[in-house]
């Protein structure tokens, strides 16, 4: 039996902001477990709700040394779905009313959770021959356990992953800073381990010490070895090149499953599609106060509203959108400024848009099920899993040629009929607008071609099985 620990900073059911929880939540439970044991550890926060709280027992406590005080270290433990959780307890650094505050205590908070993870291992009765750590949350976990655990038997040999679901975010803070907070000494302050300008970077950490290191899709694991997407890292993306593979995510084929989702108004399936899918767009037009009409070209938007999801594009465009024959559907929250510019037309066409700026499971699926086009023209995407969603809902992604959109979307061909989208090249807001009237003229002309598109979308397999063989794959080469 392989043994396998997750360490993550978020994890679906328990808590979560984007999709390193929908991964990291729902990838272990794919593992064939005949002969793989994967578990994953991540923080108690105040912040989970109260039913999973109410899930957890308490397995042991201890206290840490760590930034000059002794910490108290609780593990808790649950199972879900035939997968063992860990949770490390500690009211000071996981009482904030979300997983992230602020950029310091961020930091602070996750080398914290990053020791406490290798202090409880001897604890767990659970000795992994791998650790899997996700993003830069994780990134120490490699680094400490090449520093201070090496001595004893205990640790010898377990080995270390490290998946990079972003690149963009890396845990950095002023050298000075870091080396306190961490206990980690100045010789990690160099250029070739830990340092970036004049900081310690927590990820740099992790892909400089880790056995292996992964990202969630080929392209962006060949972006990330250029300037333009390597985020300053790109030269030890290179240099680490016969370590790097990329592993597309998959997503839960059970939670997302319009046949059987009880958040949609109307169920479907392949072969209904056509008569049923409707149902969920006329049940969301009345829900959001949205002109009721069959035939309006109703476009989604779920996401993080942020520049890395190309709302600039979208901003730029969002006055002759409104001008069209369409319906635009979002539901996100984030920069400020997209929030507004999203109220701001929402308020100026409300038969038109509807801008729900706020956080909903049950809202995003029934916008994945109810729309005709999913928009998503990010300027990098690492993987992306709205668009796989919106592809098992029959929902036409429309995306920019980048990262995980490029490796998952093919773009209509109508010479031959074949593609599951639409898909355009530059970042460039007319790019994406023809490309958005494109997919329009499709659907209102060639109504034939767009129901063979929508075929086409949900025959395709996103589900984690071909990955996780993958992972699999990758933790054999590892540890034979
Ligand atoms: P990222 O992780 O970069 O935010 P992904 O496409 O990988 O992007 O994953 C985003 C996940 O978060 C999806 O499961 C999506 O449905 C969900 N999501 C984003 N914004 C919201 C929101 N406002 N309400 C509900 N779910 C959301
Ligand atoms: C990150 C990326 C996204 C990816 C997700 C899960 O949040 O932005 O592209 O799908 O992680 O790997």
């Amino acid at each position: 039996m392989k043994r396998v620990l997750f360490a993550s900073s978020e994890v679906v059911p328990f808590i979560k902001t984007g999709g390193l929880a929908d991964v990291v939540g729902s990838l272990p439970k794919c593992f064939d477990k005949r002969y793989y044991d994967v578990r994953v550890i991540l923080p108690k926060y105040a912040c989970m709700a109260q039913k999973w709280k109410d899930m957890l027992k308490y397995k042991t406590h201890f206290y840490m040394d760590f930034a000059g005080e002794s910490r108290y270290v609780g593990i808790m433990e649950t199972q879900l779905d035939g997968v063992t959780f860990y949770f490390v307890d500690n009211e000071h650094y996981f009482s904030g009313e979300k997983p992230y505050v602020e950029h310091h205590w961020d930091i602070e908070k996750f080398m914290f959770f990053d020791r406490a993870v290798l202090s409880a291992l001897p604890l767990l009765d659970f000795r992994p021959d791998i650790i899997h750590c996700h993003d830069w949350q994780t990134g120490l976990i490699p680094v400490y356990l090449h520093d201070s655990f090496q001595g004893g038997e205990f640790f010898r040999g377990i080995k270390t992953v490290m998946t990079i679901h972003n690149l963009k975010f890396q845990g950095n803070d002023n050298a000075e800073t870091f080396m306190a907070l961490s206990g980690l000494s100045g010789y990690y302050m160099t250029y070739d381990k830990l340092k970036t300008g004049v900081d310690g970077n927590m990820l740099k950490g992790g892909l400089v010490y880790a056995d292996a290191i992964t990202t969630v899709s080929d392209s962006y694991a060949e972006e990330i070895k250029t300037e333009f997407y390597g985020e300053g890292l790109d030269g030890l993306m290179r240099a680490r090149k016969n370590d790097l593979r990329g592993i597309v995510n998959g997503i839960d084929y059970d939670d997302y499953n319009p046949d059987t989702d009880k958040m949609i108004a109307c169920n479907y399936n392949k072969d209904n599609v056509l008569q049923k899918k409707i149902e969920n767009k006329r049940a969301l037009q009345r829900e959001l106060g949205l002109v009721q009409d069959d035939n309006k070209f109703m476009i989604g938007v779920v996401s993080r509203l942020t520049d890395q999801k190309g709302f600039d594009l979208i901003a730029y465009m969002m006055e002759k959108m409104c001008q069209q024959d369409m319906q635009i559907v979002v539901l996100g929250t984030g920069e400020q400024k997209y929030e507004d510019m999203f109220r701001y037309f929402a308020w100026k066409y409300p038969d038109k848009v509807s801008a729900n700026i706020y956080y909903s499971e049950a809202m995003s699926h029934k916008i994945y099920a109810a729309s005709d086009a999913f928009l998503m023209p990010s300027l990098f995407e690492p993987c992306g899993l709205s668009q796989l969603m919106s592809l098992r809902y029959g929902t036409l992604p429309i995306v920019r040629e980048t990262g995980g959109l490029r490796d998952t979307v093919q773009p209509f061909n109508q010479f031959d009929g074949s593609g599951t989208g639409f898909s355009f090249k530059n970042y460039n807001a007319h790019e994406m607008y023809n490309t958005l009237m494109f997919a329009h003229y499709i659907y209102v002309d060639r109504r034939n071609d767009w129901n063979k598109i929508i075929d086409s979308a949900m025959s395709k397999d996103f589900s984690w099985q071909a990955s996780a063989r993958k992972y699999q794959d990758m933790y054999d080469w590892l540890i034979g």
